[in-house]
């Protein structure tokens, strides 16, 4: 695991945008792995900059986001789809059909969780998965649970989960009570990982996912063990530093 310190926020996304900046350019075709929520805006923005001047090329690009909401339509401005194509698909050069969510309103669940899987088999898997952690250590949506969950699935959203993104619905009463997620092996197959993560409410989560036991009570602590993680992180996300 390396850990990138970053003073703030906005240094944080600049750093963890420079990683899929050169990931891009190095790998024209390759396939992103992307999150949707507050963490990875700013890297969002940074990279449709550097399209925007001319250095960063999305047309071969392929994405797979890791989750989205079930019952929602990509319309609905509270989807990830339409969280994806407002932040950065219609911003860059990508081909819509390049661009990949599990979608929200499959009527056959299981098969949608099973059509999910195979896309990224045959993408060949993921070059880069971008992560943020929730409160409770979830990744995408595999949230605190007995055990890890392989492949993509859908989940029941825990409480904590739903009233943390009550805060981008008109009432909590709307938020989906279930989503699609990719699993946790969808994840930890990715060839590397960069987990953003900034301020100081995720100090207590970040240090017990990368320093405590791995656990499916902490999705993300599975984190420590893969080959290439790469944690971009803020002196507040980092607690006051003490223990980098
Ligand atoms: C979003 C996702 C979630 C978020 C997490 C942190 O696609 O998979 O796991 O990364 O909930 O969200 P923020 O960044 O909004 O604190």
């Amino acid at each position: 695991m390396r850990i990138v310190k970053t003073k703030d926020y906005d240094e944080m996304s600049r750093k963890a945008a420079n990683i899929f900046f050169a990931q891009i350019v190095l790998k024209p075709d390759s396939v992103l792995g992307l999150a949707t929520g507050s963490s990875v805006l700013g890297l969002y923005e940074n990279l449709t900059a550097s399209f925007k001047c001319g250095d960063l090329d999305f047309s071969e690009v392929k994405t797979v986001n890791l989750d989205e909401y079930a019952g929602l339509d990509g319309k609905n401005d509270q989807s990830y789809r339409f969280y994806m194509d407002g932040n950065l698909f219609s911003k860059v050069n990508i081909k819509k059909e390049n661009t990949n969510l599990p979608d929200g309103l499959a009527k056959d669940m299981a098969a949608e969780c099973a059509r999910y899987n195979s896309l990224i088999e045959s993408f060949g898997g993921v070059d880069i998965q971008l992560l943020g952690i929730g409160h409770n250590g979830h990744i995408g949506f595999n949230e605190p649970d007995c055990c890890f969950i392989k492949g993509t699935h859908v989940v029941d959203l825990s409480v904590s989960t739903i009233k943390a993104n009550a805060r981008f619905f008109a009432d909590e009463k709307d938020v989906p009570s279930q989503a699609y997620t990719m699993g946790i092996q969808n994840i930890m197959q990715a060839k590397r990982i960069v987990l953003c993560v900034s301020g100081s409410q995720k100090a207590k989560i970040l240090r017990e996912a990368l320093f405590g036991d791995v656990t499916p009570q902490v999705p993300g602590s599975v984190l420590q063990l893969h080959p290439d993680l790469i944690v971009v992180a803020d002196e507040e996300a980092l607690g006051g530093s003490d223990w980098v």
